[in-house]
């Protein structure tokens, strides 16, 4: 997909009528920062659009591209994911860096569902990572910090309502738990509702077919605004604890895939910055 077709798509999105199914309404604040559209098409590129019409920034993705000098390769699955994802835009978005790859395995059938690959931007001026820290705490340094990307890969046909359950489920779990723990405040609880809804409603009732990657990106922090998380082709969500939240998940203990936790400290042990 050259440049002008992938612009021109993102220029169709950009119609009113196209809008309205993209657009989600901000969890906080009853303000008028939302942001407006943000669409990623389909094809062999990407392109995003995300407009905040607070203050006219325009931020522009336009195919992402998935061609990068090298793959790396999940033993498990044989599926390759880029080493580097960029992504151009106006803003200046640095590429992603492919940190660490795993396989999701429905545990009691051992059936191979998907492959997980995780990315970030690690030139982020504002990550500051300590050699001595863990793993664990370098991973949830960068994913409150800088941009990310998940990206799925099943190795089978599969549907989106599919992986909309198995997302909300760690979502609503997350939540109860951090709720009971304390560290999710009644507000954000209510505040998140909302966004969680949104998430729900993304997934269209079709097929995502064997070896079609789903894209996630989540932006890095904006300041004053929700953090938005986009569904690549399907829409986004704008919510700080939920955007966050949903990427931390790859890296909880109980999260989907232990292979992909293992091979990302692995790489995150000798990461400083
Ligand atoms: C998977 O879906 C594609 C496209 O719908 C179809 O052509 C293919 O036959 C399906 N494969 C299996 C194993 O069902």
């Amino acid at each position: 997909m050259s440049f002008l077709s992938s612009f021109a798509r993102v220029a169709r999105t950009l119609r009113p009528a196209a809008n309205r199914r993209f657009s989600s309404t901000l969890a906080t604040q009853a303000s008028r920062k939302s942001y407006r559209s943000l669409v990623w098409g389909g094809g062999f590129g990407v392109a995003a659009y995300l407009a905040l019409s607070s203050n006219q920034v325009i931020w522009h993705i336009s195919s992402m591209n998935m061609f990068s000098e090298t793959l790396s390769v999940d033993p498990a699955t044989s599926i390759a994911f880029p080493t580097t994802m960029r992504i151009p835009s106006n803003l200046k978005l640095h590429p992603l860096s492919l940190i660490g790859i795993g396989v999701r395995t429905v545990s009691f059938l051992g059936v191979k569902v998907y492959s997980i690959g995780f990315y970030a931007d690690l030139s982020n001026p504002n990550l500051k990572i300590p050699l001595d820290l863990s793993p664990e705490e370098k991973i949830d340094h960068i994913i409150r910090n800088t941009a990310c990307v998940i990206r799925i890969v099943p190795t089978r046909n599969t549907s989106y309502t599919h992986l909309r359950d198995a997302f909300m489920r760690a979502m609503n779990a997350r939540l109860s738990t951090g709720y009971k723990e304390g560290t999710v405040s009644e507000d954000t609880a209510m505040m998140v509702a909302s966004p969680l809804r949104t998430l729900k409603g993304l997934f269209p009732n079709s097929p995502l077919n064997k070896h079609v990657p789903l894209d996630i990106f989540l932006a890095a922090p904006i300041p004053n605004k929700q953090r938005p998380l986009v569904f690549r082709d399907l829409g986004s969500i704008e919510s700080d604890w939920l955007a966050t939240e949903f990427v931390l998940n790859y890296f909880d203990k109980a999260g989907p895939s232990p292979p992909l936790k293992a091979s990302v400290f692995d790489k995150i042990k000798s990461f400083s910055k």
